[in-house]
This record gives structure tokens, C-alpha cells and sequence, in this order.
């Protein structure tokens, strides 16, 4: 599949098989993911595979909305990106680089999540990225380390839907050239 390909067909999916996913394929679309730009280079995130059943229904019951606790009740793994506080958006003397502070982690993070959908669905993997959840409560459930944040979940599984494309803005909606 193509980059153009992967990129148009790629869907968020929120029906999933419930076959596993192999750890070499997961190894294989972390691989991908880490070659994403980050800033200086700073490579902060970090991902968090959740697979043990107790785990997963404890999140979908306890640390979600409804409409994302369907999706991880049946999804075979639960992805928690996270990223390592205190790196990017930063000077060497530990300024702030630009107006933006710190925020440009959720953008690095946001690039590794978009490279690793992609990825996942060149191996036939469905994704959706969610974004509402009880970050406290998961922090403490996964064990996240006080130096890094919970950014996204992402579920992971083999599609058992095929989804249409949303709508999607225009070209000439998105893009001026000055
Ligand atoms: C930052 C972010 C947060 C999201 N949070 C959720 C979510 O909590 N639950 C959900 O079902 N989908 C969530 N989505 C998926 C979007 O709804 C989806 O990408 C959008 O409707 C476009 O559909 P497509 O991905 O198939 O193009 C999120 C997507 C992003 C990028």
C-alpha cells in the first residue's frame, strides 16, 4: 500500500475480531511509528500495550464514557501513548523555545499516533484514537511513571466493519496560497 493509499483508507475503527494481535506485529508498527519527526529529535513517546483482560475491563468500566467503553470491551489490545515530560518545547538551559511552551509534546505525540494508525493499518490493523478518558485513573491502573503523561488510547485489533469515509473539507476549504 502506498502512503497516499494508507492515507486515504485509512478508518477509525470501533468494532474489532477477536483475534489477537501478534507482539511481532506490534514491535513491527512501534518500529514504523519511532521514525516519526520529533522535536530535536527528542524521540519522548512511549507506548503502553495492554492485552490482560482484567486490565482492559477495568478501564472500559471505570475509566471511560460509555461510547469508548464499547470500543475497548471488545478490542484484543489497548494502546496508552504516553510521552516523557520535561524534553520537548525546551531550551538546553530549560527556557521554553518558542511562545508554545510546552505543548508541542501533544503535537510530537500526536505525530507518533497518526505514524503508528497508519502503520498498523498496512498490517491490516484497525485503530481509533481516543482522547476522552479518566487520565488519573488509567495513570495509576497502568503504572505510569511520575516523568511521563498519559497523551491518547488507542484500540487495536483486526476490523470486523468497513466503514465509509466521513466527510471531508474541500481542498479549497483548508488551503490559501499567499
Ligand atoms: C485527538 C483525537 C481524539 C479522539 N477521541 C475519540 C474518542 O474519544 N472516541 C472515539 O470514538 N473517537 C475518537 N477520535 C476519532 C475521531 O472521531 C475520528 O478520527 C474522526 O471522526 C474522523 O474519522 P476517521 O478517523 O475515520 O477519518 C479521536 C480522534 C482524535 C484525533
Amino acid at each position: 500500500m502506498n502512503v497516499t493509499e494508507c492515507l486515504k483508507t485509512r478508518r477509525s475503527i470501533r468494532r474489532f475480531k477477536a483475534d489477537p494481535v501478534d507482539h511481532s506485529i506490534i514491535d513491527s508498527v512501534v518500529s514504523s511509528a519511532s521514525y516519526s519527526p520529533s522535536w530535536k529529535n527528542t524521540q519522548i513517546t512511549r507506548y503502553i500495550a495492554v492485552e490482560t483482560p482484567s486490565l482492559l475491563s477495568e478501564i472500559a468500566e471505570e475509566c471511560v464514557p460509555d461510547f469508548n467503553a464499547k470500543i475497548i470491551r471488545q478490542a484484543p489490545l489497548l494502546m496508552a501513548v504516553t510521552f516523557v515530560k520535561g524534553r520537548c518545547g525546551y531550551e538546553r538551559d530549560g527556557s521554553f523555545s518558542t511562545k508554545k511552551g510546552d505543548r508541542w509534546r501533544m503535537f510530537d505525540a500526536g505525530i507518533s499516533c497518526q505514524s503508528f494508525c497508519l502503520s498498523a493499518w498496512d498490517h491490516g490493523l484497525g485503530t481509533v484514537i481516543m482522547g476522552i478518558f479518566d487520565e488519573d485513573r488509567i495513570s495509576g491502573l497502568l503504572g505510569i511513571p511520575e516523568d511521563q503523561e498519559l497523551a491518547a488510547l488507542i484500540a487495536v485489533g483486526y476490523p470486523d466493519i468497513n466503514p465509509g469515509a466521513p466527510a471531508k473539507k474541500a481542498v479549497k476549504e483548508l488551503l490559501q496560497y499567499r
